[in-house]
C-alpha cells in the first residue's frame, strides 16, 4: 500500500500515521486524548499573545503526577478525510517547519533536553473562523515542570535580587550544559532561547531538574554548520545562545539579574580572553544572512531593539552585535574587594537602541513597532513570509 505523503513527506514523519491516532484510527479529540491518557486540566498557564494554549494538568490516577498539555492556537492541516489533509499555509516552508516541530520535540524528549514528552502529535477540532471545517492542531502532552524560569526571576519570588546566588549559579551551569547537548546532539540552534523558554522542578530548595521547551520548527532548526568538526564554531553557536539567554535575564526579567556573568567576564570585571577570541566569528555568525533572514540580528532586534523590520539587520547589524554583546558584560555583583555592590537596575538601560538609528525615525515609528512587538513570533516570522511572497508576485508581476 502506498504511504500518503504531504507535499512529499510521509504521513509517519509528520506523526499523522495510526500510531498517533485513537484505537478506532481517529484522530484524537482534546477530550478523547486527555481521558486516553488518563489525564485532567487543572488551570490555563498562559494569556495574551502566545501562539499555544497552555494547561497544567494532573493524573486521574496519580494526583502527585503532573503534566502540560499544550495546544497550538493556529491549526495546522484541514482534514476531510486521510485523502484530504491540506498543510495550513500549504507550502514547502510550511512542510519543513512542521516536520522539524515533530522532530524537534521528539529528540528534545528522549535526549532529556526538554520534559518527557508523551503525546506528540495533533488533535481534531473545529476552525474557529470556519466552524464547519475539521481542523488538526499540533499538540505537545509532557511532564509538568513547577515553573518557568521567567516566573521564577520575578520580584517575589527571588530572595537576594543584587547578589549571583549558589542557585543562579546552578541554574547556569545547567543551562550550558543544556546548550552544549541541544548543539552537539540535536544539531539545531533556537533562537528564541529564553527564561520564559526554560522549566524547572525543585526539591527542598534545591534544583531537581531543568529543561529547555518551545522546540517548534519556526524557530529552532537544523544547522548543518554543526555537523562539522570545528571547535570555533561551535564554541561560537553556544557562546551566541549564552549570549541571548543572559540579554533576556539582563533586561527582560523583572529582577534583571546577570547569572551568567562569570562566564563571560573575569573576577576583576574583565571580558575573559577567551570570550573576545570568539567576538569577531561570532559577529560573523550573527550577521550571517540564510535565505530566510539574518536570523540571530532578528530576534535580538525584536527582543532587545524594539525592532520589527528585518532590513534593519542589513545596515546596523553590527551595531546590535555591540549592544547585546556589551549587555552581557553587565555585573550584578561587585569585583572580588571591596567595591560596593551593584544593583543592576541601574546599571543600563533594558531596551539598548542601535547608534545607527535616527532618533526622530525611531519615535514616529514607534507607535507601530510596539503593536507589532505584542504579536507572537510566529504571527510576525508569517508576516515577513507575508510581505516576501507579496514582493515575489509583484516582482513577477514587473
Ligand atoms: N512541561 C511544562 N511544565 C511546566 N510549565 C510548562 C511546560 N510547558 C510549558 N509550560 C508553561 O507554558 C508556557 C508556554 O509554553 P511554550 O511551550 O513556551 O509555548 P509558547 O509557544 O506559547 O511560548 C511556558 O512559558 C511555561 O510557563
Ligand atoms: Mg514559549
Amino acid at each position: 500500500m502506498q504511504v500518503p505523503t504531504i507535499r512529499g513527506v510521509s504521513f509517519m514523519k509528520l506523526h499523522l500515521d495510526a500510531k498517533h491516532r485513537d484505537t478506532d484510527g481517529d484522530f484524537f479529540t482534546e477530550e478523547s486524548l486527555l481521558s486516553h491518557l488518563n489525564i485532567e486540566k487543572v488551570k490555563k498557564v498562559n494569556a495574551g499573545a502566545n501562539n499555544n494554549n497552555v494547561y497544567k494538568c494532573k493524573s486521574t490516577i496519580d494526583p502527585n503526577q503532573r503534566y502540560s498539555y499544550r495546544r497550538s492556537k493556529i491549526p495546522n492541516f484541514t482534514y476531510n478525510g486521510d485523502n484530504n489533509i491540506k498543510l495550513l499555509p500549504d507550502d514547502d516552508e510550511e512542510r519543513d517547519m512542521m516536520k522539524a516541530t515533530i522532530e524537534n520535540w521528539d529528540q528534545a524528549s528522549n535526549l532529556e533536553i526538554s520534559p518527557k514528552v508523551i503525546f506528540n502529535g495533533y488533535v481534531k477540532g473545529t476552525d474557529k473562523k470556519n466552524p464547519n471545517q475539521i481542523v488538526l492542531y499540533h499538540t505537545i502532552v509532557s511532564d509538568g515542570y513547577d515553573n518557568d524560569l521567567y516566573n521564577l526571576y520575578s520580584k517575589s519570588t527571588v530572595e537576594d535580587k543584587d547578589f549571583i546566588t549558589h542557585l543562579d549559579v546552578e541554574i547556569s551551569k545547567r543551562l550550558i550544559r543544556l546548550f552544549e547537548r541541544m548543539h552537539d546532539e540535536m544539531k539545531i540552534v533556537c533562537f528564541d532561547v529564553k527564561p520564559g523558554n526554560t522549566v524547572i522542578k525543585m526539591k527542598g530548595g534545591e534544583i531537581e531538574d531543568l529543561r529547555l521547551i518551545d522546540f517548534d520548527g519556526d524557530w529552532c532548526r537544523h544547522k548543518p554548520i554543526l555537523e562539522l568538526e570545528d571547535k570555533i564554531n561551535r564554541e561560537c553557536i553556544k557562546t551566541l545562545s549564552i549570549l541571548l539567554m543572559a540579554n533576556h535575564f539582563i533586561s527582560k526579567t523583572p529582577v534583571k539579574k546577570n547569572i551568567f556573568i562569570d562566564y563571560f567576564t573575569n573576577k576583576d570585571g574583565k571580558v575573559k580572553d577567551e570570550i573576545i577570541e570568539l567576538k569577531e566569528p561570532m559577529r560573523d555568525l550573527f550577521c550571517h544572512r540564510d535565505n530566510k533572514t539574518y536570523e540571530y540580528c532578528y530576534i535580538a532586534s525584536i527582543y532587545f531593539d524594539e525592532a520589527i523590520d528585518y532590513k534593519q539587520c542589513a545596515y546596523s547589524c553590527s551595531d546590535i552585535f555591540d549592544e547585546v554583546f556589551e549587555t552581557m558584560t553587565t555585573r550584578t555583583h561587585s569585583n572580588d574587594g571591596d567595591e560596593t555592590w551593584r544593583n543592576v537596575s541601574s546599571v543600563k538601560s533594558s531596551k539598548p537602541r542601535s547608534k545607527s538609528k535616527s532618533k526622530s525615525k525611531s519615535k514616529s515609528k514607534s507607535k507601530q513597532k510596539t503593536s507589532k512587538r505584542k504579536r507572537s513570533m510566529k504571527s510576525i516570522f508569517n508576516w515577513l513570509r507575508r510581505k516576501q511572497t507579496e514582493k515575489n508576485r509583484n516582482q513577477e508581476k514587473k
